[in-house]
């Protein structure tokens, strides 16, 4: 039977509300800060060449703060080199206000496609496009593409020989993966919001023979107020955890009960302080050139 149950993706004011608190509940940016300033300066060493031009992509940038944090780096790695950047991000909101935060950055030519992945991979298809890219990052956006092998395969091979391609998505090993492997039929059951985890693609990559490097990311994020019936922030956080639009209104109260049994368990949360803490651990997986 269909599942009567709506994505978030769907609803572009609510989802980026949703996405807002979770990142006020969490450790989400500052473990990537800490990964971006700590261990990514080495990976940034070894791409371009040299060059005196660096080409990057960046797939599901949203408003840029993390792509920003990047850039410092790269600047530092690559200081007299130019950069020209495609931001792909489908959301007119999430354009509008990296737009609003990176004028002053003089040395990057920005070029904005307000598209999917997939809509990207089209037209740079359809326009022959032979160019090479020295580093790609996707941060937590492979949920939302309906084919992750695919959009890997398709990204990877833009690469240049010794540039890289940055996933980060929540570990399988996170709280998420656990929610995600004993829901996944219920509430993850649209196209394009999948349930996908850093097990699924290192899976992915390990059957093609396909090189890498993982790092995991340390991340909590506070699920406490999810368990007070009505709380509004509450549902928010309770949405974006099971990528369904208004779950606590459309789910069934068996389905609820189980959820939030689930969030609560060992499994996913440690209780501290009278909180409930998700185990909201992220990975990175840093996959290497096909040549
Ligand atoms: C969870 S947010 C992550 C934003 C940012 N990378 C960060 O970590 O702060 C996911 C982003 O992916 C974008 N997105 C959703 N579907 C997409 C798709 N099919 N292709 C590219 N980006 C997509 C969303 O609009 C959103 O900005």
């Amino acid at each position: 039977m269909a599942s009567p149950l709506r994505s978030l993706v769907y609803d572009d004011n609510r989802y980026h509300k949703a996405f807002q608190l979770f990142l006020e509940r969490s450790s989400e940016h500052q473990c990537m800060k800490d990964f971006i300033h700590n261990i990514l300066p080495d990976i940034l060493a070894s791409i371009g060449n040299g060059k005196p031009h660096l080409n990057v992509i960046g797939v599901g940038s949203g408003d840029g703060r993390i792509d920003l944090e990047m850039f410092s780096e790269l600047h530092q790695k690559h200081p007299g080199a130019m950069v020209d950047y495609e931001v792909v991000e489908p959301s007119s909101q999430q354009l509008h206000c990296y737009k609003g935060s990176c004028s002053d950055l003089d040395y990057i030519i920005f070029k904005w496609n307000k598209m999917t992945a997939i809509e990207f991979e089209k037209q740079w298809k359809l326009k022959e496009i032979t160019k090479k890219i020295d580093f790609i990052h996707m941060i937590q956006m492979l949920y939302y593409v309906n084919d992750v092998e695919a959009t890997i395969t398709f990204f990877r091979s833009l690469l240049a020989p010794n540039g890289k391609l940055l996933i980060i998505l929540v570990s399988g090993e996170s709280g998420w993966g656990k929610l995600w492997q004993t829901f996944r039929g219920q509430i993850c059951a649209c196209e394009i919001a999948q349930c996908t985890t850093t097990a699924d693609v290192k899976s992915i990559l390990d059957a093609g023979g396909v090189q890498y490097k993982s790092y995991v990311l340390p991340s909590q994020m506070d699920i406490t107020e999810c368990f007070t019936e009505g709380d509004e922030s509450g549902e928010l956080l309770l949405d974006f955890l099971t990528e369904v639009d208004h779950f606590s209104q459309t789910a069934s109260p068996q389905l609820k009960a189980d959820v939030l049994k689930l969030l609560r368990d060992p499994a996913c949360s440690r209780e501290a302080d009278g909180k409930v803490v998700f185990n909201n651990n992220l990975e990175v997986v840093v996959v290497d050139s096909p040549r």
